[in-house]
């Protein structure tokens, strides 16, 4: 079919820290390249984007820094918004879903649904945290997982297993924010019936796209199609989002992922006045770009939201790449493993394209991939440089030396298989590079542009100009081989810019400067012509394309990475300072093998005191710490101890208890802590404080 118009969004990133590498590879560089493909070819085309500012990854980072929800996404989204501009993501519009567009269009998107009657309305008890005075988001709140048992399951998933979950489903659920048990409140929701739509999605995906939905796609939403949908909660208890427009819905807003696929909308209305032209239009063709953790909400939920509308276009297609791991490990925005797109561009200034180069080059299309330096040092080195850019280079060097600067004639009479033989090449690599492209398959469209760019140097390095140039008593008819190849080189090179230009915008920008055409050559339909360049025309001298990459640059990344693993190992040893499980682990083991024996002299190292307990207070963001004030009669020591979840402040005051006076002191979570408190441990796992039995001097030696 053929579509009049294109609308194709990118996920909108959550305004919760800067984009990194795994991001752009994700899905804003395929879909760059795939909106620059289509305006190559004239296509009316929209490309959408924005920030995603609602949700519970917003108000947990707004915690964490101690600032607003709105500071939060101020900050963040002028960081991203640049990031995408300087790597060349060329959005017709970026924008927010905290824009007053973006609330009206939401909230009137709700009332639709409402109206027509097909919320479900449901109260139901949910988790409430009575210490933060909230209730908890599924993703906070942890448990055990009922499928293989790892406690550290999260209210919606175990990362252990994998399994979907819900926080009704763990066992022994707690908290992930506070050490305050759970207590389940009475709260009133609107639901979207997803059961209701079962049918329609799996006639729309089942019957209509698994013919050409990328595998991984169609194979997650067969799985929840088989798995059977229920009924999904579209708003939730927060004052951070767009609120629900109900009168009876104070201290409620849509959830998250009702209002951010909304934002697609609202972004185009913010656009253009004829955004009903491409979202109301059968003739639009609708593509989703996002990454492998989006895909129920683009294929499943979205949709049926749409569906239930009516009136809106539904997805074509929904092209989602798996994830891009770095140096072997998986990417984390909050333990700050991670290539920041700002950060690169600081290192490696002006060298965007070779960042969207590496990520297209080893994009993770069709398993989770991982990038190294290593390899992005060797792809740059031995591809873009001593391919493409040797291609070029030698095509202009030579062009200048042996035809005065100037594009030389083809002399028809002595063409040979070899120059035909390569125009057949240019044409057949178009074909290629657009079906690939049409498949989203990018890698490989990319990977035959490198591959005509080698075809290029051997056909150079066969005909061998500079050889031909050096056999004066043959000038003429020499000169006309060298002429031939050259002209043929020179219009490869006029093609390679087209090829690359949806992948390398930069580096076609400045291949049309060097050939001095408009950037008007670079459009799609001018690829396999060989008269791009004319006959005599004088052309600039050449400019390096690509920077090689050198050890040094490498290395220093790599120092920088190691860093970053140190702090955080670092600060998961601190975690488990304060995690008074792990503590606990650790005692139980000792406790059933005994200890090495030790001298007298080891033992009287240990300088034992006993001290009163004269003030206790919770430490700020850690909950199992307390800070003790002990009075030892010399002096008054501060000890912060992991026993936050077992005893209140209040209750311990005046206890007397026995503490290692002579510990190196160490930090945790600021705090110097001078000394250890020692305790008992009972089988159930309740602490006991070791005290004398009858009162004792505080600051008496216990020997
Ligand atoms: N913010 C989400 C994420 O980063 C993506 C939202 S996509 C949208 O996973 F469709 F909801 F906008
Ligand atoms: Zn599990």
């Amino acid at each position: 079919m053929d579509f009049k118009r294109y609308l194709i969004t990118a996920a909108l990133p959550y305004a919760n820290g800067p984009v990194h590498i795994g991001h752009l590879a994700g899905c804003y560089l395929p879909a760059d390249i795939y909106v620059r493909f289509l305006r190559s070819q004239k296509k009316d085309v929209q490309f959408i984007c924005g920030s995603d500012e609602h949700g519970v990854p917003i108000t947990i980072r707004a915690m964490k820094e101690g600032i607003t929800p709105q500071d939060v996404v101020d900050k963040y989204n002028t960081i991203i918004k640049n990031s995408f501009e300087e790597m060349g993501i060329s959005f017709n519009i970026y924008s927010r879903t905290s824009s007053k567009i973006h609330t009206e269009t939401a909230q009137a998107f709700f009332l639709n649904l409402y109206n027509k009657g097909i919320f479900e309305e449901r109260e139901s008890e949910q988790y409430y945290d009575e210490s933060k005075e909230m209730f908890l988001a599924d993703r906070y709140i942890l448990g055990t997982c009922p499928v293989c048992g790892n406690n550290n399951a999260y209210g919606d998933q175990c990362e252990k297993c994998g399994s979907s979950l819900s926080p009704e489903q763990l066992i022994d659920p707690r908290s992930a924010l506070s050490s305050a048990s759970l207590v389940k409140k009475k709260t009133k929701h609107w639901y979207f019936p997803l059961d209701k739509y079962e049918n329609w999605l799996k006639e729309w995906i089942v019957e209509g796209k698994k013919d050409h939905w990328k595998s991984n796609v169609y194979g997650q939403c067969k799985s929840w199609l088989d798995n059977g949908l229920y009924p999904r909660a579209m708003t939730r208890d927060s004052t951070w989002g767009v609120p629900v427009p109900l009168p009876d819905a104070v201290g409620k807003v849509l959830y998250v992922w009702f209002d951010a696929p909304i934002g697609y909308i609202s972004a185009t209305k913010e656009l253009t006045n004829l955004w009903s032209d491409y979202w109301c239009n059968e003739d639009t063709k609708l593509v989703h770009f996002i990454g492998k953790d989006n895909i129920v909400f683009h294929c499943i939920i979205f949709p049926a939201m749409l569906k239930a509308h009516g009136g809106f276009v539904l997805p074509e297609s929904v092209p989602a790449n798996e994830f891009l791991n770095l140096e072997g490990e998986k990417i984390s925005t909050s333990r700050n493993w991670a290539v920041w797109v700002n950060d690169f561009l600081k290192d490696f200034p002006d060298q965007q394209d070779t960042l969207r180069y590496v990520l297209c080059a080893n994009a993770p299309e069709t398993k989770d991939n991982d990038f190294t330096w290593k390899d992005f040092q060797d792809r740059v080195n031995s591809e873009l440089v001593a391919i493409f850019g040797n291609f070029v280079n030698r095509t202009f060097v030579l062009m200048h030396k042996l035809c005065k600067g100037r594009v030389p004639k083809m002399h028809n009479d002595i063409v040979d298989v070899s120059d035909n033989g390569l125009a057949d090449d240019i044409v057949a690599t178009k074909l290629k590079v657009e079906q690939n492209i049409e498949n989203y398959k990018f890698r490989d469209a990319l990977y035959e542009i490198i591959d005509l760019a080698r075809k290029g140097n051997k056909y150079l390095q066969d005909k061998a100009p500079w050889l031909l140039a050096k056999t004066p008593e043959l000038q003429l008819e020499n000169q006309q081989k060298i002429d031939n190849c050259l002209h043929v080189c020179l219009q490869l090179t006029a093609n390679l810019a087209i090829l690359i230009n949806p992948f390398l915008p930069f580096t076609a920008k400045k291949m049309c400067f060097m050939m001095k055409v408009v950037e008007r050559m670079l459009e799609w339909e001018n690829a396999g012509r060989l008269d791009l360049l004319k006959v005599s025309y004088p052309l600039r001298a050449p400019e390096l394309l690509f920077k090689k990459i050198e050890d040094i640059e490498i290395e220093q990344q790599i120092n920088k990475l190691k860093e970053t693993q140190k702090t955080i190992k670092m600060s998961e040893t601190t975690d488990k300072m304060d995690n008074t499980e792990t503590v606990r682990q650790e005692i139980k083991l000792e406790v059933h093998a005994p200890k090495q024996e030790i001298t007298y002299e080891d033992f009287a190292k240990l300088d034992l005191r006993v001290a009163t307990i004269i003030g206790a207070e919770k430490v700020k963001n850690a909950d199992k710490l307390l800070k003790i004030e002990l009075d030892l009669k010399t002096e008054i020591r501060t000890v912060v101890s992991g026993i936050a979840l077992h005893f209140k402040p209040e209750d311990i005051i005046g206890k007397q208890v026995t503490i290692v006076a002579n510990l190196a002191p160490r930090k945790l979570k600021g705090i110097e802590s001078k000394g250890m408190i020692l305790m008992a441990e009972n089988e159930d796992g309740r602490l006991i404080f070791v005290s004398p039995l009858e009162k004792a001097d505080a600051g008496s030696e216990v020997k």
